[in-house]
């Protein structure tokens, strides 16, 4: 890299030839970033920040691993690339890991290179195993930007895309959010009638090849169903020879408490997609897992699917690397007892700013979300407000805690706190007390009467 080049210039050059994601390119100044080590990250100025996110909720382990660095490093040694037609030990060696920590049923796997292509992998396994084409997802979700899963994708990413240009055949199911619940009901007097309502739409389209969800909502607020949900969905699914798939690219890993969300219900997909924590995000690396009777399946049919980077050997060892990173340091135990205070001191901002309508989660997984009035729960800012372009007041929040040496990951009105699982509590402290000053933002926006 050239010496000459300052922080300004990289960050002038990053934002006039690379596209920056999700947004309006102008007024994009990315900041430069040097280094990062556990669970902070460093700016080219010297200045640190506490990932209170883990980047993009997937550096599970932490910045710079150990252990994990030390893999990729031997496996570029050893063997960097090798086409998806051979057998390599960590091919091998992955496999057996995956079915050591993966909820029962799910036996063979497919390796793709990020979340969007597991789940583009998960609907045409489907499609092909049932013969059937449509495809139930929720409004509250996001699933990848490309043209299968932004179909499925409820959040407004799905947009821009609408009508032609993603995959037909994808519908749209309410989505469990006990909060504000999208067809007006309160939990427990309503009976489940979202996922109830899943079976009526089953029974009314015909064609339904699988039913798809974020067993734990990620990025669209960390919604957390009631008990009843997931066994609910898994029974209606049953009942009517629908796949389900629990995506998993945000909420696998440790992420909820568990090395799965599914597992607090004991729930059995038969199609499983992760990515993000499976490497700790530092090579791109995503899952379908599907269970055994699917992969009988294609014993006899073809299996009309494939990547040139599929099982990449380069992904595969640090994969392996960051299992057993989780296992060594205990750190599903760690999501859920940390969790539990890091629940517990974001829950107490509650009680001392009028701007926060809920605060919700599980594990090391939570969003706190902001409302201008709590009887109401009227956002501070829309969907409509995040497309157009329009300054969301979340994001002044997230500014204002960055300036204090805080990361955290803002979406249309709540944040989604989910730092990295050995964030320690005094770290929790220090971020929680950044966001407890930066909320005064949002207090003041309600005092004034701003709308
Ligand atoms: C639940 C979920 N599914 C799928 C994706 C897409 O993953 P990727 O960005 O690796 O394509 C994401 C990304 O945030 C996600 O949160």
């Amino acid at each position: 890299m050239s010496e000459s080049l300052d922080q300004a210039k990289i960050s002038e050059l990053t934002a006039k030839y690379t596209y920056g994601t999700w947004r309006f390119q102008k007024g994009w100044k990315p900041l430069q970033i040097v280094d990062a080590e556990g669970c902070y990250f460093v700016d080219a100025a010297g200045k640190r920040y506490l990932d209170f996110s883990a980047q993009l909720m997937c550096v599970t382990l932490g910045h710079k691993n150990k252990a994990v660095i030390r893999a990729i490093e031997e496996q570029a040694r050893k063997l960097p690339y090798i086409a998806p037609g051979f057998a390599t030990d960590v091919r091998a060696e992955l496999s057996l890991l995956l079915k050591e920590v993966l909820p029962s049923g799910l036996e063979k796997y497919f390796f793709t290179t990020s979340g969007t292509e597991a789940n583009e992998a998960a609907f045409k396994i489907a499609r092909m195993f049932t013969g059937k084409t449509k495809i139930i997802a929720r409004y509250r979700s996001y699933h990848g930007s490309t043209m299968g899963s932004v179909a499925a994708t409820g959040d407004p990413r799905r947009w821009a895309m609408e009508p032609a240009g993603k995959i037909p055949g994808v519908i749209f199911a309410p989505e469990v959010n006990c909060y504000d619940c999208p067809i007006g009901h309160h939990y427990p007097g309503c009976g489940i009638a979202c996922a109830e309502y899943v079976e009526h739409m089953i029974e009314n389209e015909s064609d339904v090849a699988a039913v798809l969800v974020e067993p734990v909502v990620g990025t669209n607020g960390v919604l957390v169903p009631p008990p009843e949900y997931m066994p609910r969905l898994r029974r209606i699914c049953g009942d009517h020879g629908v796949l389900l798939i629990a995506d998993e690219v945000m909420s696998g890993w440790g992420r909820t408490g568990r090395w799965f969300a599914v597992d607090h219900w004991d729930v059995r997909p038969d199609i499983l997609t992760t990515a993000k924590g499976i490497t700790t995000a530092y090579v791109p690396l995503g899952l379908c897992a599907t269970t055994g009777r699917i992969a009988e399946y294609f014993d006899d049919h073809y299996f009309s699917h494939g990547h040139t980077y599929e099982a990449h050997p380069l992904t595969l060892a640090p994969a392996i690397a960051a299992i057993r990173e989780i296992q060594r340091l205990d750190l599903i135990r760690r999501a859920q007892e940390v969790g539990a205070y890091l629940g517990e001191k974001l829950s107490a901002l509650k009680d001392k700013h009028a701007s926060i309508g809920d605060v919700r989660g599980i594990g090391m997984f939570w969003a706190v979300e902001l409302v201008k009035n709590r009887e109401s729960k009227q956002p501070f800012n829309t969907k409509a407000d995040k497309v157009s372009g329009t300054p969301l007041l979340v994001d002044r929040v997230a500014a204002e805690m960055m300036k204090n040496g805080v990361f955290i990951q803002a979406w249309i009105s709540h944040f989604v706190i989910a730092p990295p699982l050995i964030i320690t509590e005094n770290e929790i402290d220090i971020a929680v007390g950044v966001l407890d000053r930066a909320l005064d933002i949002a207090d003041a926006e309600i005092r004034g009467g701003h709308s």
